[in-house]
């Protein structure tokens, strides 16, 4: 009220002393009480306990590949700003390994360089492991910058973090999509990549930007080119749970969930024209269980100085037909399909040769049998119709 009275500046500047002082010890009260979530565990090196910070680990895969590496006793800590992934996911995670110091999940944006070195500085971490990122090949043709700012510009981010912080063993999630449309199947590590959409192209641009940076430094470096993705944890913990406004993008797995369901009327098949067995797309489908797999044998055969590139599939082709054939018993559902022309960037047939990571890092595909990957996803998208959501 009485504002412009200079007689009351003495009093005033003696109450902002007091406040400064009120928050100084705030500050110093909260820096020395037990972190509840076991964070400031995480700030120390603990030799044998290989602490990995997952990025994107609220999402589909990272969320699986979490699970995997806590029931493997390494310290976890999740980076995700939730812009796809759920929260519900983690509190799951957090429900099953409760102990301080093997899990923690900070709330931050890739995006934001401040945020990723202040969370390097206050961490000790021995390995990344970087899903976090946009993923629809179809989304990514509208909006390609969405595309290249938090794939390619947001791992250059996490790699200066690892750089300036001395963390020198990268898992990078990357994709079946940077090789294009390649002449030749199957597809090996040396076929040529052509990416042929912005998704593709940004994941090829990080995969330069982190060899390019690997040649003039002692950093471990796993590029893992992940076909089609499905299924779900095993013991229905976890499953795939994307964005309701995503489901137009989304794969053909979420598609026919939806259509068993009810959600949408039906699925459509786009082209049935192609050189192929029955007229339909050919793609190679692996299993999240064995994905993560390749993950954790990735990261124990990293090496200082050394990059392996690998592809992660079958190896095995299977038609568009015979997956909704799968879906169909999978599901129990009587799914209408409706059969319509060829979709403009489409290519007939994608399979992997995976027998490079087969020779050097011993992995196999053990959760080949279709059906019993949509049946173990199917079981949990049933009884969490509205995601990690209440059921
Ligand atoms: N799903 C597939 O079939 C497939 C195939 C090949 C490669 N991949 C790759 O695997 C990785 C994981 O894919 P997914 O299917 O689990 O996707 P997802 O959308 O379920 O998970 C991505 C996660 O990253 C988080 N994220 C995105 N941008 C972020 C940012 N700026 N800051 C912090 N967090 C951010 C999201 O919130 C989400 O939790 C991606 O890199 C993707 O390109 C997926
Ligand atoms: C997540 O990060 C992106 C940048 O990659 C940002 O644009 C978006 O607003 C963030 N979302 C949330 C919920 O913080
Ligand atoms: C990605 O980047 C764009 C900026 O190009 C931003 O608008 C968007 O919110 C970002 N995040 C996600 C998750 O798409
Ligand atoms: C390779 O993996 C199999 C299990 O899939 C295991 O039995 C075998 O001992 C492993 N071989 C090597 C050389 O590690």
């Amino acid at each position: 009220m009485d504002y412009s009275d200079s007689r009351h500046k003495p009093h005033i500047i003696g109450k902002v002393f007091i406040a400064v002082f009120l928050i100084v010890l705030c500050i110093l009260i909260t820096k020395k009480s037990p972190d509840p979530s076991g964070a400031s565990l995480l700030s120390l090196h603990v030799p044998g306990a290989t602490h990995v910070l997952v990025t994107g680990g609220a999402g589909y895969i990272g969320s699986h590949a979490v699970l995997r590496l806590l029931k493997d006793s390494y310290r976890v800590t999740v980076v995700d700003n939730l812009s796809r992934g759920n929260i519900g996911a983690i509190k799951i995670l957090q429900a099953l390994f409760p102990e301080p110091g093997r899990l923690q999940f900070i709330y931050a944006d890739l995006g934001n360089a401040r945020a990723v070195n202040k969370i390097f500085a206050e961490n000790t971490f021995d390995a990344v492991m970087h899903f976090a990122a946009v993923a629809y090949v179809g989304e990514s043709m509208l909006e390609p910058l969405r595309y290249y700012h938090n794939i390619t510009a947001n791992t250059l981010v996490v790699l200066e973090a690892m750089a300036a912080h001395g963390v020198k063993t990268l898992i990078y999630s990357s994709t079946c999509a940077t090789y294009g449309e390649p002449e030749k199947m199957a597809i090996t590590e040396e076929t040529p990549q052509v990416p042929i959409n912005p998704y593709g192209k940004a994941k090829k641009m990080a995969e330069d930007i982190i060899l390019d940076f690997s040649k003039n430094s002692d950093m471990a470096v796993m590029i893992l080119r992940y076909f089609n993705v499905i299924g779900s944890d095993p013991e229905g913990r976890l499953g795939e749970a994307p964005r309701p406004e995503l489901r137009e993008h989304g794969r053909i797995s979420g598609a026919c969930f939806d259509a068993a369901l009810g959600i949408i009327p039906g699925l459509k098949v786009k082209g049935t024209d192609y050189p192929t067995r029955d007229g339909t797309c050919i793609r190679d489908y692996i299993d999240v269980t064995d994905l993560v797999d390749a993950h954790v044998k990735a990261l124990d055969k990293a090496k200082p100085r050394r990059v392996g590139i690998y592809n992660v599939g079958t190896g095995k082709g299977i038609t568009v037909k015979e997956f909704v054939e799968a879906c169909k018993k999978a599901t129990g559902a009587d799914i209408k399909v409706e059969y319509l022309s060829r979709r403009p960037g489409d290519y007939a047939e994608v399979y992997s040769d995976p027998s490079k990571i087969n020779r050097e890092l011993n992995w196999t595909a053990h959760y080949t049998d279709l059906e019993k990957s949509l049946s173990i996803a199917w079981r949990w998208q049933k009884s969490h119709r509205n995601g990690y959501g209440s059921p």
